[in-house]
C-alpha cells in the first residue's frame, strides 16, 4: 500500500472532480489517499519520502488557481527536494495562449528541485473533452498500478 497526498488547484471544480476520482482508483489497487483542497507546505511536507499527485487547472492567462498559489510560493523558498515522487494532472483550454501553464510550471519547479515525476504529465484539453475524468481514468489507473509500498 502506498500513500498518497492528492493537491488540488481549482476554480470551477473540475480538478476536483478529477482528484476524486484520483481517490477512487487508488483506493480501488489498495493504496490510501488524502485529497488537500487549501493545502499548505506542510500537509505536502508529510510526503516527502511517500507520493504526492497535483491536479491543477490554469486561470487567467496562465495563472495558477488561488487555493493553490501559496502552496506553489512556499515551495520556491523550500528548495531541494530529492525524495519527493510526484504525478501531475494539468487542467486547460488549448484555446488559451498559455496551455495547462500552471501544471507545466509546477512541473518545472519539482524538477528543478530533484523531485522524481512518476509517469508522463497529463495535460487534460477542455476544447476536446469536456469530461476530464474521462481521459483521467486511463491515466490514473495506470499511474496508480506502478506505485510501490
Ligand atoms: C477565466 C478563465 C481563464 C482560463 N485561462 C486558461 C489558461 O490561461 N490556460 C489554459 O490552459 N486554460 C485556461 N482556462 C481553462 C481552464 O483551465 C479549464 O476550463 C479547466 O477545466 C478548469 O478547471 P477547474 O474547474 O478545476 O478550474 C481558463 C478558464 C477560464 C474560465
Amino acid at each position: 500500500m502506498a500513500e498518497i497526498g492528492i493537491f488540488v488547484g481549482t476554480v470551477y471544480g473540475n480538478s476536483l472532480l478529477v482528484a476524486e476520482e484520483a481517490q477512487r482508483i487508488l483506493s480501488e489497487q489498495g493504496h490510501q489517499s488524502t485529497v488537500f483542497e487549501e493545502p499548505s507546505l506542510q500537509d505536502w511536507q508529510r510526503y516527502d519520502g511517500l507520493y504526492t499527485l497535483i491536479v491543477t487547472s490554469t486561470t487567467g492567462q496562465g495563472d495558477l488557481p488561488d487555493n493553490i498559489r501559496s502552496l506553489f510560493s512556499a515551495l520556491q523558498d523550500a528548495g531541494w527536494q530529492p525524495t519527493m515522487r510526484y504525478g501531475l494532472i494539468a487542467l486547460g483550454d488549448s484555446s488559451y495562449e498559455r496551455f495547462c501553464q500552471a501544471g507545466k510550471q509546477f512541473d518545472a519547479l519539482l524538477q528543478e528541485q530533484g523531485a522524481s515525476r512518476i509517469g508522463e504529465l497529463l495535460t487534460i484539453d477542455a476544447t476536446e473533452h469536456p469530461e476530464p475524468e474521462m481521459i483521467a481514468i486511463p491515466w490514473l489507473e495506470a499511474w496508480a498500478s506502478s506505485l510501490s509500498d
